[in-house]
């Protein structure tokens, strides 16, 4: 049973806080209760910062609300969450790397090993590149996190 899931990417500015505000909107709508979302950063850059403008207008054209403020994940946050899901394999290297033992390894996932289209691959980090990648980071998510949401009620 999960009850507490924590989204990581780099910045914790444009992936993972539109993974997380998708994933309350999911969960609100199904009958789980009880779930905390949270997301983080393996950076510090931009710890205290509101998400990327540019996230925050996808989310918004699609009727998402993005809570978060940007923080760095630590050792506290692998120890007390449930499960962990890395946008990519670099921050799922960086997240492995702050473990202790395996029970704690066995908490962090690939966030697209929920995704049917590309199994495994990377969530685009689109920060350095133009409108279309935000819309494209959206789409994978929210495709992802329909299967990540059957998931945790399975
Ligand atoms: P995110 O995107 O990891 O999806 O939040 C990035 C945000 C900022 C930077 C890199 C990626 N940066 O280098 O500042």
């Amino acid at each position: 049973m999960f009850q507490k899931i924590l989204f990581v990417c780099l910045g914790n500015i444009c992936r993972s806080p539109m993974a997380e505000g998708l994933f309350i909107d999911k969960v609100q709508k199904s009958s789980i209760q009880g779930l905390e979302i949270d997301s983080a950063g393996t950076s510090a850059y931009h710890v205290g910062e509101r998400p990327d403008s540019r996230m925050i207008a996808t989310a918004q054209s699609h009727g998402v609300h993005l809570p978060s403020r940007a923080r760095q994940i630590s050792r506290s946050d692998i120890k007390e969450f449930d499960l962990i899901l890395a946008m990519d394999k670099s921050n799922y290297r960086d997240i492995i790397a702050l473990c202790e033992n395996e029970e704690e390894k066995s908490k962090i996932k690939l966030m697209r090993d929920f995704d049917d289209q590309n199994p495994g691959a990377d969530v685009p980090d689109p920060y350095f590149g133009g409108d279309s990648g935000f819309e494209e980071v959206y789409q994978i998510l929210d495709r992802s996190g329909e299967k990540l949401l059957s998931y945790i009620q399975a």
